[in-house]
């Protein structure tokens, strides 16, 4: 797909082969019989971490998580196409993940994580073309609006490679799954005089939300896998794998 995300903030490459002292605790030991329950744990005693960022890892802050540009151009059918150039993008809630479940397959290499987003609220200059479809996407100005009750699955199969001698993991497949409950969106056009096509676009969301989403499923499926892909490759390729699971 066409989908470029700029990781610009995500790109503050520090190169820790270690884990930081302050983040021993979480580590989790690769033979403890609940490896999903242990790595669980981690991500509850790692929440406040996360909502900051952990810089010596490279992780940005999840809320507000901040993406200073980003581009979807992708058409799904004649119906459904969207080009858009998104700027300073932020988005909040983030950090209210609800973990609904947690498998992890250390022989496999595998993993499969559920949860649930109670809100998302998002704000961005945005640019976009298109058509969502009857409506005619063409608009640029200011978005905002809150997305309650998203719910995702994502499943994700890892490799190792060797680098330096060492370990590492790196993410192979990655496939999302996801349904945003609500929501609304508010649009503001740049130029005054072309309020109206930001309103057709709004008000079309807002009197038909589910309809919106369920067209809109597989963009937002795909850029949440390339996302979650990027961000975790990042992270991993810091991160030599006997600093994650400790034997
Ligand atoms: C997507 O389309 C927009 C508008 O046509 C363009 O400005 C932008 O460069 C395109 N992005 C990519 C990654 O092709
Ligand atoms: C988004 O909506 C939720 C649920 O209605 C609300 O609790 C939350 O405060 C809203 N967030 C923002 C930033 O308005």
């Amino acid at each position: 797909m066409k989908l470029f995300v700029a990781l610009v903030v995500l790109v503050q490459v520090v190169f820790a082969a270690k884990l930081p002292g302050q983040l021993k605790f979480l580590q989790c030991k690769r033979d403890t019989p609940d490896l999903g329950k242990c790595i669980l744990d981690s991500l509850e005693k790692g929440r406040p971490l996360l909502i900051q960022g952990i810089k010596e890892l490279g992780i940005p802050p999840i809320d507000p998580f901040v993406l200073p540009y980003m581009s979807v151009n992708r058409t799904i059918s004649e119906l459904v196409s969207i080009n858009s150039v998104l700027r300073n993008v932020k988005t909040l809630g983030l950090g209210n993940f609800i973990i609904d479940s947690l498998i992890v397959n250390p022989e496999k290499l595998s993993a499969e994580v559920r949860y649930t987003l109670p809100w998302a609220y998002l704000e961005m200059e945005y640019d976009v073309g298109g058509q969502l479809l009857r409506i005619p996407l063409k608009s640029n100005g200011f978005f905002k609006g809150n997305f309650t009750d998203t719910q995702m699955a994502v499943k994700m199969t890892m490799k190792t490679y060797e680098k330096d001698g060492d370990t590492y993991l790196r993410v192979d497949k990655m496939t999302v799954k996801g349904q945003v409950g609500d929501g609304w969106v508010k649009m503001t056009a740049k130029n005054p005089e072309l309020q109206f096509g930001a309103d057709l676009i709004s008000n079309f969301f807002n009197e038909n939300p589910r309809v919106v989403f369920d067209a809109v499923n597989p963009i937002f499926v795909e850029f949440s896998a390339d996302l979650f892909k990027a961000v975790g490759n990042q992270i991993l390729a810091k991160l030599p794998a006997k600093e994650i699971f400790i034997d």
